[in-house]
């Protein structure tokens, strides 16, 4: 276990040691079990989390404005222009103020090029942790609540489970590349055999690659790219296919639209489920794009653990806020 996570940021779990992410674990599985048994578990009473998001979200708010209740503290929900940021107020100044007002700074800015950079300039200057709820290159919230999900699928030695992470079709938006950077770095520290299938239009960021690969060969795991979606489900102990923009390839909007509309049969669907292993499970971080990036019948199907992944996010915050913003039992 590690006692000393008390002040400490989560900007991306490769900050984290493995025995601070297992301790997150660990800890999440504990409140997972007060909330199951409906016991008490006040451990951040009357303190203060600020949420800025910068973009819309279902999941990583609500899980950390809820979780923060359970804890018997309170979150306050921003957006830009509820803050002076949107007349230009700097990092610095947003992170001094309200480090004086509360206890932790939690943000959500996937703007690419500027996300991650933004919440460095604000974990400079905070004096309190500072929680990544998804930029441009990071979602570690996310991919601590799919270690979880596996875990409890698949038992907590996950050395040796081959885990598809598939580039899929969507017309909804161009997500963040985020999910998958996180995941290919997280799941290879676990030992896992990864293997990225994508169009060549939609790569991954070629620097958080090379880490992720050093991570593979430090913790016995293995990293393969392929660029074809039915290769990469073979054999796979978990599928996780979703969309993500081709922001690594182009940054011209046209272009990356013109590159999207070649792959629609980039889709999850049963034919393909049953070109993984038969006891395969089908993750997404959700919103899924019904009818593109998966078919109805997968994604309600019963391979699919999409709403156990999705819960394990409210316990994945609770544990690392527990921690983080220094909550006692
Ligand atoms: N998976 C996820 O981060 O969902 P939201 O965008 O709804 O927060």
């Amino acid at each position: 276990m590690q006692t000393l996570l008390r002040g400490k940021h989560l900007i991306s779990l490769q900050e984290w040691t493995k025995q601070d992410i297992d301790t997150a674990l660990k800890t999440s599985s504990h409140l997972k079990m007060l909330f199951a048994n409906n016991q008490p578990h006040r451990w951040l009473q009357d303190k203060t989390a600020f949420m800025m998001f910068f973009e819309q979200s279902t999941r990583t708010r609500n899980s950390l404005e809820a979780g923060i209740t359970q804890l018997g503290g309170h979150a306050h929900d921003l957006t830009p222009d509820k803050m002076q940021l949107s007349h230009g107020e700097s990092a610095k100044d947003t992170a001094m103020v309200l480090s004086r007002f509360g206890h932790a700074i939690a943000i959500r800015n996937c703007f690419y090029g500027i996300g991650n950079t933004y919440l460095q300039d604000v974990a400079r200057w905070a004096s309190v942790p500072v929680i990544n709820l998804q930029d441009d290159l990071y979602h570690p919230l996310q991919a601590l609540a799919d270690l979880m999900t596996i875990q409890e699928k698949f038992g907590d030695n996950t050395s040796g489970l081959n885990v598809t992470i598939s580039w899929a079709y969507a017309t909804s938006h161009a997500k963040p590349l985020s999910v998958p950077l996180s995941q290919i770095l997280l799941f290879t520290r676990y030992g896992m055999n990864v293997t990225v299938a994508a169009p060549k239009e939609f790569p991954l960021l070629p620097d958080i690659v090379n880490t992720a690969e050093s991570n593979a060969s430090s913790h016995g795991g293995n990293l393969r790219f392929v660029n074809e979606m039915d290769e990469g489900f073979r054999n796979a102990h978990v599928v996780i296919p979703k969309n993500w923009g081709g922001f690594a390839y182009t940054e011209d909007k046209d272009q990356m639209l013109a590159n999207l509309s070649k792959y629609r049969n980039w889709i999850c669907d049963e034919r393909r489920m049953g070109i993984a292993d038969p006891r395969a499970v089908y993750m997404h971080a959700l919103p899924a794009d019904r009818g593109n990036e998966v078919t109805d019948a997968v994604i309600d199907g019963p391979q699919s653990v999409v709403y156990d992944e999705a819960e394990n996010r409210l316990h994945t915050v609770k544990g690392v806020i527990a921690l983080t913003m220094g909550g006692r039992p």
